[in-house]
């Protein structure tokens, strides 16, 4: 079933078996100190087992400079401790024979406040305060299992300050070096975080981003961040890693929001990316082909792809086979990226490309923080084992 979506491709440096990637995935799961842990190295194995053709890693924080940390028990990639966390993951996978990036991620105005230092301000493109956010999930049971009443707490932040340039170029320098100690873990490259609402996406989104020097004020400015941290990297990590850059309208403060100037302006963000040093663009989405643009109809993966030139990955409520072929065959995406249904079901390459009925678990934003969870399911711990059992030869891919 679905040739297009089970057929292989290079990617930058990459071959890739495949075109269904895990999208990165924050699972709060890390020691204290950043430090990633056996448990993630079981999670992400089992889903390499499970048949995709490349592993984006959750967000990790680079540095430990400038409030880049954006959660509690988000894993690092900020020293020698945590490289070393990693090669468990980084080797775990590469035994399936499946390659895994590393996403890199600075939080900017939106780190939790429990990670700044004291008296430390959050950072952004300007001077400006995030609205808040309520957490990911939905469920009343587990506001039930979590003694939640009433509403679900809103996170808040305090005002954030704009970057200086000198801050600029600190950051990008960050994200290189975070990148450099990510090779040293065993990853096959890096996926540079602009979307979601953290630091960089608060450059690319004109709502956020107040400046008038050449960090803002047109398409091409609010790039240029994202650019210089992909120049940095690739000069860190050098031709054969893969570099890949997130993009999207949503933030998590912002979970319904739109470019101001939709699909043109996503298309000047394109042609303004055609010559960055990323391998790949990656769309990040609750629904890839929702472009929230009344006057157009061409999805933004779609518009951006055709603008830069670039080869581009889709992620987005992509739950079944035929909506990965889809996105293939419409020539909006070259890689599917699948997040949320990997959570229940790690081998969900597998049970797609079979084609067999299979009883899919209803997948919505839930169970997705941190409740007591088994961490293979990533579901809590009664819900039951799949009977999927991807060691079947003839449902290898
Ligand atoms: C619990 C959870 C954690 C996430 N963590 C990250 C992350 O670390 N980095 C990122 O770029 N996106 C993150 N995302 C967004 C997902 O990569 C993806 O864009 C989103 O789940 C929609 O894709 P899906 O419909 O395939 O789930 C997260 C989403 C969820 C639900």
């Amino acid at each position: 079933m679905f040739p297009k979506t089970f057929s292989p491709l290079k990617l930058g440096p990459l071959a890739l078996k495949n075109r269904v990637a895990m999208a990165p995935l924050t699972r709060q799961s890390a020691a204290l100190d950043g430090t990633p842990t056996d448990e993630m190295a079981a999670y992400y194995a089992r889903r390499a087992r499970g048949g995709v053709g490349l592993i984006i890693s959750e967000g990790a924080y680079e540095t430990d400079d400038l409030s880049c940390k954006a959660y509690l028990s988000q894993p690092g990639i900020a020293n020698a401790a945590h490289v070393a966390g990693w090669r468990k993951t980084t080797e775990a996978v590469h035994a399936l024979g499946v390659p895994i990036i590393c996403q890199l991620m600075h939080g900017g105005r939106v780190v939790d406040p429990r990670c700044l230092r004291a008296g430390e301000s959050p950072v952004s493109a300007s001077d400006t305060q995030s609205g808040g956010w309520v957490l990911y999930t939905d469920s009343d049971q587990e506001k039930h299992d979590r003694g939640i009443t009433g509403d679900w707490p809103k996170v808040t932040f305090p005002p954030a300050r704009a970057l200086t340039v000198a801050e600029i170029e600190r950051v990008a320098d960050g994200f290189a070096e975070g990148a450099a100690r990510a090779v040293e873990a065993g990853f096959d490259g890096v996926e540079i975080h602009a979307a979601n609402g953290y630091l960089l996406w608060q450059f690319v989104n004109p709502k956020t981003n107040l400046r008038t020097d050449d960090y803002g004020g047109s398409p091409e400015n609010n790039v240029r961040f994202a650019k210089l941290v992909c120049a940095k990297v690739r000069e860190a990590i050098g031709p054969d890693k893969l570099i890949t850059l997130r993009l999207s309208q949503d933030g998590v403060d912002d979970f319904t929001g739109a470019w101001p100037g939709g699909v043109a302006y996503a298309r000047s963000v394109g042609a303004a990316l055609a010559d960055c040093e990323a391998d790949a663009l990656h769309w990040a989405s609750f629904a890839w082909a929702d472009n929230r643009d009344p006057d157009s109809d061409v999805p933004m993966p779609q518009a951006i792809r055709d603008a830069s030139g670039k080869p581009m990955i889709v992620n987005g409520g992509i739950a079944e086979g035929a909506d990965a072929e889809a996105v293939i065959e419409s020539g909006a995406g070259d890689v599917v990226a699948v997040g949320r249904p990997l959570f229940a079901h790690p081998d969900w390459a597998h049970i797609v490309r079979s084609g067999e009925a299979y009883p899919w678990t209803p997948f919505d934003r839930k169970y997705v923080v941190r409740p007591p969870l088994d961490h293979a399911l990533c579901y809590p711990a009664d819900y039951p084992a799949p009977d999927w059992n991807p060691d079947v030869a003839s449902r290898q891919p």
